[in-house]
């Protein structure tokens, strides 16, 4: 590990692999400190992250995917810069998502997906990932071997919003192709990094989905898509086409690769932890709460940024107005003030369910019912279809002498492959 005094976060390849330290480094010196490469000032207290998370009138979202890329449009002037952001919000990345908006903008994008995520839908969704997991699993379960992203992750996670969605069943193969699977490791597709968010790499969905959306609106039908492209804002009027077609393309942006993140982190602990492996197969129950520690221990949404659009204050910290905030999760989900033994993956930890990986306040992820599911059920399944689940020693080591690799990213934690190895039930 470098200096930890000097590395630069954004770019330090150790970093990357490993963050904790660094955050323990920076906590150890505050819980809101200033970094010294570009500025940013890193909160990695659990109680600072969440005030900062639910102070919309101090913070704005506008930067919340790119921090301090690119450099900001403008050089901040005064004690409060909310005309400014105005002005410049269409210089910022992917500033068409509600991720990026804030209020009143960003809750006339969400009530549209309010719309979609009716608890029904989201039942009927759940139905549909049981099924999922299973045809996943086959393709590969008799090979008693697999890449665990790039085989079950990836296409289950596209798949899993695909059907949230509506997409006719025919189209589902496409778009599992485009999104899915096949992709170079470390390729990320529509991922919310600071690199390819510069020329919406969303395009693709946009344009298979105004299509469905124009075609229902001329012609409704009894499916989810013809209630979307239906929706009126709470005021009764109708959204322009693509204020229906972006809340509902960004869900592939925000739950795919966050979720095989998940998914995989939470199937490596299965590998490496035999006993909590015989734990779980002997009481599903505990599936849950499993699911939430993985989410703390290894968030894979690391940081989110805002931006100060008013001089104010954070945890006795001066923050005058123009400065980039990150907010680190990861950091935030390990603080010992919030979590005993922070760095232990514990079980029956009493107060996992308040992890904050998913954010907290107005932003609040819309995707998390799903993700949890998307969660509970592939371990469920897993347990099921297989005996004595193991870490491919090939591929990773042997116990004790794992080598796992992380994706080079400053935002998202996730391996960036796992080869597992199991005996059929
Ligand atoms: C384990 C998986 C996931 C993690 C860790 C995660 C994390 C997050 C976080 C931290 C935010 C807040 C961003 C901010 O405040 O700046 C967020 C927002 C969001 N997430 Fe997720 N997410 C996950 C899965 C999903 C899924 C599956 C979907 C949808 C299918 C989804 C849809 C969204 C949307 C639409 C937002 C924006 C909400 C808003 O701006 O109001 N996420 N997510």
């Amino acid at each position: 590990m470098n200096d930890l005094a000097v590395v630069d976060y954004f770019s330090d390849a150790a970093v990357a692999q490993d963050p904790y330290e660094y955050w323990d480094h920076l906590r150890s010196q505050g819980p809101v400190v200033r970094e010294p490469h570009y500025g940013v000032v890193a909160v990695t207290g659990y109680q600072e992250v969440q005030a900062a998370f639910k102070d919309v009138a101090s913070f704005s979202a506008v930067n919340a995917i790119g921090g301090p890329f690119p450099p900001l449009p403008f050089t901040p002037e005064g004690d409060d810069i909310s005309a400014q952001i105005a002005a410049h919000r269409h210089e910022f990345p992917i500033f068409e998502h509600m991720v990026v908006m804030d209020p009143p903008e960003h809750e006339k994008a969400r009530s549209l997906l309010g719309r979609l995520l009716t608890p029904r839908r989201l039942k009927e969704n759940e139905d549909y990932i049981w099924d999922l997991a299973d045809r996943q699993l086959e393709e590969f379960l008799a090979n008693g071997r697999c890449e665990f992203l790039g085989e079950y992750g990836k296409p289950f996670a596209t798949l899993a919003i695909a059907d949230l969605l509506g997409v006719p069943d025919e189209d589902r193969p496409t778009i599992r192709r485009n999104l899915g699977a096949g992709n170079a490791p470390g390729s990320r597709v529509g991922a919310l990094d600071h690199e390819p968010v510069g020329s919406n790499p969303l395009q693709y969905l946009d344009e298979l989905f105004s299509g469905y959306i124009a075609d229902r609106r001329r012609e409704p039908r009894p499916d989810v898509l013809s209630g979307l492209a239906t929706a009126t804002y709470p005021d009764g009027s109708v959204p322009e086409l693509l204020e229906v077609v972006r809340p509902a393309t960004f869900l592939f942006a925000a739950g795919q690769e966050t979720v095989t993140k998940l998914l995989s982190s939470a199937v490596q602990v299965l590998g490496d932890r035999p006993d909590l492996q015989q734990l779980l197969r002997s009481d599903r129950d505990l599936i849950a709460p499993f699911i939430e520690e993985s989410l703390r221990m290894q968030s894979p949404t690391k940081v989110d940024f805002r931006l100060a659009r008013k001089t104010t204050s954070l945890g006795g910290v001066h923050i005058p107005a123009g400065t980039v905030l990150m907010l680190c999760l990861g950091a935030a989900n390990r603080d010992p003030r919030k979590f005993e033994q922070p760095n232990e993956f514990r079980i029956d930890r009493r107060n996992v369910r308040e992890h904050i990986a998913f954010g907290r306040g107005i932003h609040t992820c819309a995707g998390a019912p799903l993700a949890r599911v998307e969660g509970v059920v592939t371990i469920n399944r897993l347990l099921d279809r297989t005996r004595e689940l193991t870490i491919s020693e090939a591929a990773h080591g042997a116990p004790g002498h794992r080598e796992y690799r992380y994706e080079p990213t400053f935002l998202l934690r996730g391996l960036t492959e796992l080869h597992i190895e199991f005996t059929p039930a």
